[in-house]
């Protein structure tokens, strides 16, 4: 048994015998034996979710007001459940309730049942994993708390955290919410331009870091990326590095810099949580919109965390004692809510993988999935086209009969990968859950009840709890009623997880969010509702590119290529791809397009301004091609005309219908034959 007080390294077997040492390894059930042991365990049947769901549109004041007195615990009970609405832009759940989200995740399951695993800890090098109960949680997280609390960190300071998948990254988040201090955490992947813009726009004063990270056998320079970034953030005091590899060559500034193992130790294993009003904000995520900068998507405590927990519990089906592997990263909303919140408000344990589902071969997660009995395997599409595309071979080495439930994130899964899933890797005995939803829903918004809501392949199904989906048609802004319906996905009323405001900009929440459809909530995606009133995602409808699950913004990536002093004008669009999903395709036109014609210079310009974004937001966001051209095709008042690059990249050169209300229809042409040239596509 996994002993409190002490983090220790385990080889397989005996981590095997920690997990799981009360199972009895039962035969693989037939699927029908399957369906009739295994129905949703909190429900009975699809009526329940139908009974449920009215009752949570018609009465959601005593829907959310039970759920949160059954799934949360607090310090001062709310007196109101909810208030304000998409017209007034504001949005409150649960006033005058008090609580702290690091003791609903941590110590009521440290308290009840302190030698249960609470992180276990899958390192990119298998050897290094290592398991931490709920005890050893709470020690962690204290001592952290407490080195943030003599830094003068306090409720209301919001605390960057530039940390990759490990366990140090939820304790660093557990750590900053037990003072009721704010984390935003900047995806491991970003270079130093995309965290130097999220630390200044937040004002960050204390950020918490690694020197290197571990991914897929090579090592990743955090601290040397931050480092870079700091240099421009004159604002920033102190920074906590965890010693993951110990490279003695990693630069520590003096007085600024300081190791947490050393550090941390000083501090006492339990310091009480600080009481937080049920409004005050949990934690920022900056995630891409159609225009401009990132925008830091402000969380807040007591709604949020209800959304995690609900729907982890009702829609994965997850109970305590189950182990959820989430597959996504702590620097996304995916591994925000459903690798931290929603499994530890649940007192469920959460696989954190610290490397990728290719290293050291494609049966990484397989491997996890048999060696820690995996109940729940939650991921992105892009993964599992990957793995499909890898063939049998390796998944057939290993025994995934413990899972019961398959979810999807992030992009529209295609029907031959929902069936691949379900046949390869549940054999049929598992549900699949299409989960919809978004960085600033907080929660799932579409997704059926594992076992409760029949499922069809490729359709998200139907609405969680409190949410009253609609669809609008975009040219009316009218609500399509019944079924058979096509336009964009909205909202009509609030639900307790969702956003609260853009972070010192409420304005842009309400431009992005409420004010495109007047009285309600706009997604930005396009959406179906089928005969039986399932819904299917069809996507973005504003300038946001899905690569690999990574939400994009074209805007930014148009300005990262304008900072190159010969490009005049840019502009980005996402086309499909068989393996991300979409690809980041940028169409480029020269101040001076004479002085570079030779092959040599054109390939030069383009290495260069790929280089240029991968080094301002990261290696996921650099185009696949780049198209330099002599012109851009543009509307008479001077607009680029996106639609017209998107479709001749994408080989539809046939549909682009009339262009003679182009200013310049001849580039059309023009832009075709470099497109031919460059990959390819004949249109
Ligand atoms: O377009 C939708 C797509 O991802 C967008 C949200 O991206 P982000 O905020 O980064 O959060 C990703 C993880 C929740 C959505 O607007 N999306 C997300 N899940 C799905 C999806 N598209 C289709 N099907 C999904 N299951």
């Amino acid at each position: 048994m996994a002993q409190t007080g002490q983090e220790f390294n385990v080889d397989d077997k005996k981590l095997h015998e920690i997990v799981h040492e009360a199972d009895n390894v039962v035969p693989r059930p037939t699927p029908k034996e399957f369906f009739e042991k295994q129905p949703h365990k909190s429900l009975q049947n699809f009526s329940d979710y139908e009974k449920l769901y009215r009752e949570s549109i018609e009465n959601p004041d005593k829907f959310f007001g039970e759920k949160a007195h059954e799934f949360l615990s607090w310090d001062h009970d709310f007196h109101k459940v909810q208030w304000g609405s998409f017209k007034d832009g504001e949005i409150a759940w649960f006033l005058g309730g008090k609580l702290n989200a690091s003791y609903n995740c941590v110590d009521r399951f440290a308290f009840a049942t302190p030698d249960k695993p609470a992180v276990i800890f899958e390192a990119d090098d298998e050897s290094e994993s290592r398991i931490l109960t709920f005890a050893d949680l709470l020690r962690e997280v204290s001592k952290v708390a407490g080195l943030l609390q003599s830094w003068g960190v306090k409720k209301g300071d919001i605390v960057a955290i530039y940390l990759p998948m490990t366990p140090e990254a939820i304790i660093a988040m557990l750590a900053c919410v037990r003072l009721g201090a704010v984390h935003s955490c900047i995806f491991a992947g970003f270079s130093a331009g995309s965290i130097k813009e999220r630390i200044i726009d937040a004002d960050c004063k204390v950020v918490i870091t690694c020197d290197e990270g571990k991914r897929g056998g090579r090592v990743t320079h955090s601290k040397e990326i931050l480092n870079s970034a700091l240099k421009e953030c004159p604002d920033v005091e102190k920074v906590l590095v965890y010693k993951r590899t110990g490279n003695p060559e990693v630069e520590m500034v003096e007085g600024r810099d300081f190791w947490w193992q050393e550090e941390a130790d000083q501090f006492p294993g339990y310091i009480p949580p600080v009481s937080v009003d049920s409004e005050d904000p949990l934690f920022i995520l900056y995630t891409s919109g159609s225009t401009g900068a990132p925008k830091g998507v402000v969380h807040c405590t007591a709604g949020y965390l209800l959304g995690a927990a609900l729907t982890t519990r009702y829609v994965f089906d997850l109970q305590p004692e189950d182990i959820l592997f989430t597959a996504g990263d702590v620097g996304w909303i995916t591994g925000h809510t459903y690798a931290l919140y929603g499994p530890l408000s649940l007192g469920v344990p959460t696989i954190v993988f610290e490397g990728t589902p290719a290293y050291p071969d494609m049966g990484r997660f397989w491997k996890i999935i048999e060696k820690y009995k995996a109940t729940h395997f939650y991921v992105a599409p892009t993964a599992l086209r990957m793995l499909k595309k890898s063939g049998e071979a390796e998944i057939a080495k290993y025994d995934l009969s413990s899972l019961r439930t398959l979810g999807s994130v992030g992009e529209p899964i295609a029907s031959e990968i929902w069936k691949w899933y379900d046949e390869k890797i549940g054999h049929k005995c598992c549900h699949i859950a299409d989960t919809y939803w978004q960085t600033e829903s907080g929660s799932h918004l579409i997704a059926p009840l594992a076992g409760a809501v029949p499922t069809k392949p490729g359709a998200a199904t139907l609405p969680f709890f409190g949410i009253d989906a609609v669809i609008i048609d975009p040219t009316t802004g009218k609500v399509r009623e019944g079924n058979d319906v096509e336009g964009v996905l909205g909202v009509r009323s609030p639900w307790p997880s969702m956003a609260r405001t853009v972070y010192h900009c409420h304005q842009r929440f309400l431009n992005a969010y409420l004010r495109p459809y007047p009285g309600f909530y706009f997604t930005g995606d396009g959406a179906g509702r089928d005969h039986d009133g399932y819904y299917w995602i069809r996507g973005r409808v504003d300038d946001v590119v899905n690569v690999s699950g990574h939400r994009l913004s074209t805007g930014e990536i148009e300005s990262v290529l304008l900072e190159n002093k010969k490009v005049s004008e840019s502009a980005v669009v996402g086309i499909s791809d068989d393996l991300t999903g979409q690809a980041v395709i940028a169409a480029v036109q020269l101040k001076e397009p004479e002085l570079i014609t030779d092959d040599e210079s054109l390939l030069a310009l383009r290495k260069k301004l790929r280089l240029h974004v991968r080094k301002v937001i990261g290696p996921f966001a650099a185009p696949k091609t780049i198209i330099i051209v002599d012109d851009l095709p543009k509307t008479r008042s001077g607009k680029i005309i996106r639609r017209i690059i998107r479709k001749i990249c994408s080989g539809e050169g046939d549909s682009i219908g009339d262009t003679s209300t182009m200013a310049n229809p001849e580039v059309v042409a023009k832009l075709e034959a470099e497109v031919e040239q460059q990959f390819g596509v004949k249109n």
